[in-house]
């Protein structure tokens, strides 16, 4: 599981009302890991049923070319993921999100609902990815065991806005206000080998406001994140993109671990400051995005 995780690197993950074709179809020429066709808070409550005919249609007919497919659910107790599965697993997505996650059984309920559709369409167990987002206090709360329920589980997602409105917390430009749970969700992704995704940035025309939140997010170890406007993924995918300079110091870090290694030193200075293993493993892991190793496993 671990290893699986990490093979497809998301970068920029963008949301779009899952009724609106025009918005769906042009997903398909935005520079962007994933699109995520939304079923919950971005569709109103008439406009359901008619984003989940939409979503089922895109996915039988449209090409995502590279792009993963992933579609968010409602949360579970809304009665509507069996409804919302049924009218789009024939479509192949590549996963689903779970809003809202709580505890596991918000994640087991799915888990289960998708057992059945891989039976129905003749997938093999656990062909449909999940994800779950963070976006409560009782989530953050109970982010051990939404990581570890279910081996489907390939990533989580902070959702800051709800979470704010959870807390009665003012959302900042700083988010200190949230900065607890940012750093546990990703805490949490580390401990259970699995993808971390940053909160939106809602104002979408403030692009250096958005590069700053993204460094912010890629310092504190998230993989990657969501977006609401394609203007926002050039962006997104360059900061979590390792830069030709880290790669090459990267380089040259291990080959210089590995010389001092075979004459029998496990701490080293290079570029004037110490090195030992946790800077190995950094520097593997920026080899591992650049796509520079074979194998992205930890
Ligand atoms: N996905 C795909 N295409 C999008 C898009 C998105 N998220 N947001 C905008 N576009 C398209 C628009 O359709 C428009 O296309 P056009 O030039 O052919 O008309 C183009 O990009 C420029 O959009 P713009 O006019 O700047 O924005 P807008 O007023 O059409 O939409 C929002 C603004 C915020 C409503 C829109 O970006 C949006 O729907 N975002 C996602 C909201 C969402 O899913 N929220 C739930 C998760 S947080
Ligand atoms: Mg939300």
């Amino acid at each position: 599981m671990a290893a699986q995780s990490l093979q497809f690197p998301r970068r920029s993950l963008l949301f779009m009302p899952g009724d609106s074709l025009k918005k769906i179809q042009k997903a398909a020429t935005w520079e962007v890991d994933t699109v995520i066709m939304d079923l919950e808070d971005g569709v109103a409550q008439n406009r359901k049923e008619a984003a989940r005919a939409v979503v089922g249609e895109a996915l039988l007919t449209l090409g995502f070319g590279p792009r993963e497919r992933l579609v968010r659910l409602n949360h579970i107790s809304t009665g509507l993921p069996p409804v919302e599965i049924d009218a789009t697993c024939m479509g192949r997505p590549d996963g689903y999100i779970v809003p809202k996650a709580e505890d596991e059984s918000d994640l087991r309920a799915v888990d289960r609902l998708l057992d059945a559709a891989e039976k129905r369409l003749g997938l093999r167990d656990g062909a449909f990815r999940l994800f779950a987002m963070i976006e409560t206090a009782l989530g953050v709360m109970n982010l051990k065991e939404i990581a570890r329920a279910t081996p489907r589980l390939e990533g989580l997602i902070f959702g800051a806005e709800d979470l704010a409105g959870d807390m009665g917390a003012a959302r900042t430009r700083d988010a200190w206000e949230v900065f607890y749970a940012r750093s546990a969700v990703v805490t949490a992704a580390a401990a259970y080998k699995l993808q971390a995704f940053d909160m939106v940035f809602t104002d979408f025309n403030d692009a250096a406001g958005l590069e700053t939140e993204s460094r912010v997010a890629r310092q504190l170890g998230y993989t990657g994140k969501t977006c609401i406007h394609p203007n926002q993924t050039p962006v997104v995918n360059a900061v979590f993109s390792p830069s030709v300079e880290e790669v090459d110091r990267a380089q040259r870090l291990v080959a210089a671990f590995e010389e001092q290694q075979a004459a029998g030193a496990g701490a080293f200075t290079f570029e004037g400051k110490m090195v030992d293993m946790p800077m190995l493993v950094a520097a593997r892991k920026v080899l591992a995005r650049a796509g520079t190793t074979e194998s992205l496993s930890p």
